[in-house]
This record gives structure tokens, sequence and C-alpha cells, in this order.
């Protein structure tokens, strides 16, 4: 792996840069405090090729590899969680897995508009009794000549209310277990589709959470994604490549608190002197900036190697339960630093504190990566 990036991925990352520090970041409060959909930022990745930047110029992306995808991502997330969440869930766990395991003809029906932003993707495999224990599925989808019936409801589904395309698991044969789930490509406007409750968060919430419920929903039988039976093993491919950027999400969050931090023990007097002169407060400046670059090394090296096809669940494993602890232990030190005014809305390290959290948990908990890594290590 090199650590000199090229010219044209330290371009895309300036760029993306320049446009989150610029336009994004000033409105990251607004949208948190009125739960508010970003939609001007949805509408600026679009324009900026942000929302295809990882897959090939053929099918209306930006031919970038998912390294610099994985960077853009944690500038967003520096920037705004919310906004950078929107774009992981789309690209990483529904645009890239369409591309990488779907037909040539789902590639030019959905992964083209999804990548030129003409439509918004999410990822629906998490229900009431199946979160961790995913294999769990209760929606059922039944073969009815050239289409399949689903029934079933989905929660906590990222971009559900703006999404045009969920890849949806279900359960085609009860009696197979994880070999009995395949997963759909299904469209907002199928018949039986409709978005239910939306959630209210803790954190993130600008970004729309939603119940899924599927009455009846009519999917053709070319929507299916991979073949019949192989549903589990496109949710967990495609978590894969989205735990990596929920670790970029985790590395901005936890950088975008260094930054707080670092500018305001600068600032801030106390005892006759700015507290970044006591030792107490360089010591934890120190352990968030050493541990955010260890984050960013665990999260860089996932991305290289799955950009290189090598096996990946491991390492992105490690680098999602790495890097969301360090979010929220740099998030919670740089609340520490502000002391009373970190505590208080005016000040942006709370709202970090409460984005955060949410890396230790969606896209599988740090039980669950730690699950995976041990796996790997004992098989
Ligand atoms: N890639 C490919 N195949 C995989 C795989 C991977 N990463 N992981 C497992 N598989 C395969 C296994 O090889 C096995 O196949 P075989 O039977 O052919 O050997 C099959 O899948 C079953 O594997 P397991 O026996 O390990 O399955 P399990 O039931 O024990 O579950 C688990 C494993 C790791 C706990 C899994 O259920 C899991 O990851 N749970 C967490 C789910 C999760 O992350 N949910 C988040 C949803 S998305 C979200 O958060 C919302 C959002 O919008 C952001």
């Amino acid at each position: 792996m090199d650590w000199q990036l090229t010219e044209e991925q330290e371009l895309i990352v300036k760029m993306a840069r320049e446009f989150a520090q610029q336009e994004v970041a000033p409105r990251a409060a607004e949208v948190d405090k009125n739960h508010r959909f970003p939609g001007e930022n949805v509408a600026r990745m679009k324009e900026l090729g942000l929302m295809g930047i990882c897959i090939p110029e053929a099918y209306g992306g930006g031919g970038a590899d998912y390294l610099t995808y994985i960077m853009v991502a944690e500038e967003l997330a520096r920037a705004c969680a919310t906004t950078g969440v929107i774009l992981s869930v789309h690209m990483s766990v529904c645009t890239y897995p369409i591309f990488q395991l779907g037909t040539e003809a789902q590639r030019q029906k959905y992964v083209v508009p999804l990548a030129k932003g003409e439509k918004l993707g999410a990822f629906a495999l998490t229900e009431p009794g199946a979160g961790s224990d995913a294999a769990a599925q209760q929606t059922v989808a039944v073969r009815d000549g050239d289409h399949y019936v689903l029934n079933g409801s989905k929660c906590f589904i990222t971009n559900g209310a703006y999404a045009d395309v969920f890849i949806v698991a279900a359960m085609t044969d009860k009696s197979k277990g994880t070999k009995g789930i395949s997963a759909f490509i299904v469209e907002k406007d199928f018949p039986g589709f409709s978005v239910g409750q939306t959630e209210d968060k803790m954190g993130l919430k600008g970004s729309s959470t939603t119940e899924i419920i599927l009455k009846n929903c009519v999917v053709p039988v070319e929507n299916l994604l991979g073949q019949e039976g192989e549903g589990f093993k496109v949710a967990m491919t495609a978590l894969d490549g989205g735990r990596i950027s929920i670790g970029a999400q985790a590395v901005g969050i936890a950088q975008a608190s260094l930054d707080a931090a670092v500018a305001y023990a600068k600032s801030r007097r106390q005892f006759g002197k700015p507290i970044a002169a006591f030792q107490a407060v360089q010591f934890m400046l120190a352990e968030m900036a050493t541990r955010i670059e260890a984050a960013r090394g665990l999260v860089h090296r996932a991305a290289w190697l799955k950009e290189k096809h090598r096996p990946v669940t491991q390492a992105s494993a490690m680098a999602k339960y790495y890097a969301s602890e360090v979010a929220s232990w740099c998030a919670n030190r740089a609340v520490q630093i502000h002391g009373g005014y970190g505590y208080i809305t005016s000040f942006p390290v709370e709202r970090y504190m409460r984005d955060a959290k949410v890396t230790e948990i969606y896209e599988g908990t740090t039980e669950i990566q730690k699950l995976v890594i041990a796996g790997n290590l004992l098989r």
C-alpha cells in the first residue's frame, strides 16, 4: 500500500474538503436542530459527482477508487455526520453492491441513475426481531410466475423516506436458514411498498431513519440480486464495504472533535493563560490525535484491500470497531476540554458526541465486529 496519494486522489479530496467546510459545515447545526434532511447538500453532491464517485465512468460514476471515496466520506462526516451517512448508505450498501453483484441489466437500470445522483439508494436488512441476528428474517418473498410477492417490515432504514431504490432482504425458503434468504432490488413506487414511521434519534438528526412496510409488494424476478438463497451473502458483502465507510465517518467525527478541541484550548483562558498551556489538556489532545491516526490507518487499509478485491471482512470489522470507539472517545474528550461550553448547543462538540455514538451501533455493533474478527482468527 502506497501512503502517497496520487495527484487525482489529492484533487478529489481537496474538492470534497472545500465543499464540506464551505457549504456543508455551516448548515450542520441547523440541520441537527431542525431534524432536517439536507436535500441541498445531496443536490450539490450530485453536481460535484460525489454520488457515484467510486463507480466506473461507463456506469455514470466518477471512476475513482474505493480509498478516494472513503477519504471523501471522512471529509463529509467531519463537516456534518448526517450528510456523510446519506452518501455512505447510498454508495456502500446500495449502489456499489448492485454494481459489484448485479447483472448487466441491473447495472444499466439502477447503478447508472444511482451513480449520477438522479436516484438515492438505501439498504433494508434490519427488522424488529432481526438486528444483530440478521439471519432471523421474518420478511418473506414468495415466487408467483414472473415476480415475487414480499410481505414484512423493516426498521432503522437510513435514507428511508428519501430513497428511490432499496436492497431488501427476505426469506424465500425458511427451512434453509441463511441459505433461504434472498436479496431484491425494490423501487419505492412498486405496488405494496410504503414508508412507515420516522424515528426520532439521539444524533444524526437530519438523516432519515424509517420503517419500511412491504404488503404484497410485487417485485419482478429480474430484480433478484444474486441468485435465490444468496441474499445473506449479498448483505454481508455489502456490509463489508459499508463498515469501512462507517469507519471513515467515525474518523471524520473524531477529527472534527480534535479540530474543535484544539481551537478552543488555544482561545479559552483560565488561571491567566490559555488552557492549551496545561499538560492535562495537552495530553488529551495528544492522545486524541494519535488514536485518530491509528483509526484512519485501519480504515484506509480496509479500503485499499477492498479496492484490490482482497479479503476484507476482518479488516473492515477492525476498522469500524476501532474507529467508532475512537470517535466516541474523542468527542467525549472534546466536550470535557470545552467544560460547561461543551454541554450547550452553541458549540458543536455535544453534537459530535451524539453523532459518534451510532457509529458503535449501526452496520453491526462493536460486539458484532469483535465476533467477526474472532471468527476469522479462530476458523
Ligand atoms: N461475506 C460473505 N459471506 C459471508 C460473510 C461475509 N462478510 N459473513 C458471513 N458470510 C457467510 C458465511 O460464510 C456463511 O456461509 P456458508 O454457510 O456458505 O459457510 C453464511 O454467510 C452464514 O454465516 P454465519 O454462520 O457466520 O452467520 P450468522 O448467522 O452467525 O451471522 C453475523 C453472522 C456476523 C452475526 C451477522 O449476522 C451480522 O453481521 N450481524 C450484524 C448485522 C448488521 O450489521 N446489521 C446492520 C444493518 S444495516 C444498518 O445498520 C442500517 C443502515 O442503514 C446504516
